[in-house]
């Protein structure tokens, strides 16, 4: 009943919920309204900022019809907080409150000790960083934008650069492996790459290999996916111009490919002037995650009604 791991769906399983997507996009087209979750409650435990899963995590709840609540993480500050909860007591009561929830949390383990406490349905919205982090609602949004500007998921080449122990490019590479004949090429910092285990599970579907700077210039003028997933602002260890794309490293990206931002961006990643490009996508990426989530809320309601 819960969605942590991207891993917990299977190849079919994720195609028929990115259809479930797409019809939800053309319903909205062709303003057709579906209030098949009214009278559900969706639970929002956001214990780190989100300006795009939680927006539109509460955009897909309303848009069925149904509403949310917040969990107010600022009273978890300990600069600001009078009375601390613990994730038990929080899981507890949101269970009482809610039909399903939504949880992000800086902690990898966060959302599992949440998730053991919690009688409702909990959806993982992002968990911490490095190994055991997953954003798997992001990935789903990363596969449909992908789908939707490529017509496929299978037999792609990518290109996925910055700090790759990030959730997103986690999520991702565990996504993407559950497609054939993919190849995904990685560039990051020292340190902020996916673990031996990552890479060999990603190999097993396909191709995953580690880049050279010199490589660099050539993967970019002929992957169909560059998918950018950020840098710190101010690096110890490395130079943030070895990972920001200009607009001039970027004219020779393919007329067809697509350019990927998981956003919020480091605009020296990924700066403003290259927003017109016909292949940025980020802004049609994030807008994807209302369709999407809606997808995944109504799933998750009915796999746990038939529990
Ligand atoms: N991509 C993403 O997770 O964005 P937010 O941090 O704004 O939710």
């Amino acid at each position: 009943m819960h969605f942590i791991s991207i891993t917990d769906m299977n190849r079919p399983e994720i195609d028929r919920l990115l259809d479930r997507a797409a019809s939800f996009d053309s319903a909205r087209r062709s303003q057709k309204a579906n209030n098949s979750l009214e009278g559900y409650v969706l639970a929002l435990a956001f214990f780190q900022p989100s300006t795009r899963t939680s927006l539109s995590f509460q955009v897909a709840m309303l848009r069925l019809g149904g509403d949310y609540v917040c969990y107010n993480h600022s009273m978890h500050d300990p600069s600001s907080y009078r009375y601390p909860e613990s994730l038990r007591d929080i899981a507890l009561v949101l269970s009482e409150y809610a039909d399903v929830a939504a949880v992000r949390h800086p902690a990898v383990d966060a959302v599992w000790d949440y998730k053991r406490f919690s009688t409702i349905p909990v959806i993982n919205a992002g968990n911490g960083i490095g190994p055991g982090a997953e954003h798997p609602t992001q990935a789903l949004l990363d596969l449909y934008t992908i789908r939707n500007h490529l017509g496929r998921l299978d037999g792609l080449s990518f290109l996925l650069l910055g700090e790759l122990h990030q959730r997103t490019a986690r999520s991702l590479i565990l996504a993407l492996s559950k497609y054939s004949g993919n190849t995904i090429y990685l560039f990051h910092p020292p340190g902020c790459g996916p673990s031996s285990d990552e890479l060999q599970h990603a190999r097993e579907n396909g191709a995953c290999e580690v880049i050279c700077e010199e490589q660099l210039k050539y993967k970019i003028s002929s992957v169909d996916v560059i998918y950018h997933c950020g840098t710190r602002k101010k690096p110890e260890n490395y130079l943030l111009e070895e990972y920001s794309l200009t607009g001039d490293a970027l004219r020779s990206m393919r007329q067809d490919a697509i350019l990927m931002n998981p956003l919020p961006r480091n605009p020296s990643n990924v700066p403003y002037e290259i927003d017109n490009l016909p292949q940025a996508r980020y802004f049609q990426q994030s807008a994807a995650g209302v369709q999407v989530r809606m997808a995944i809320l109504e799933k998750t309601i009915e796999l746990a009604a038939t529990e």
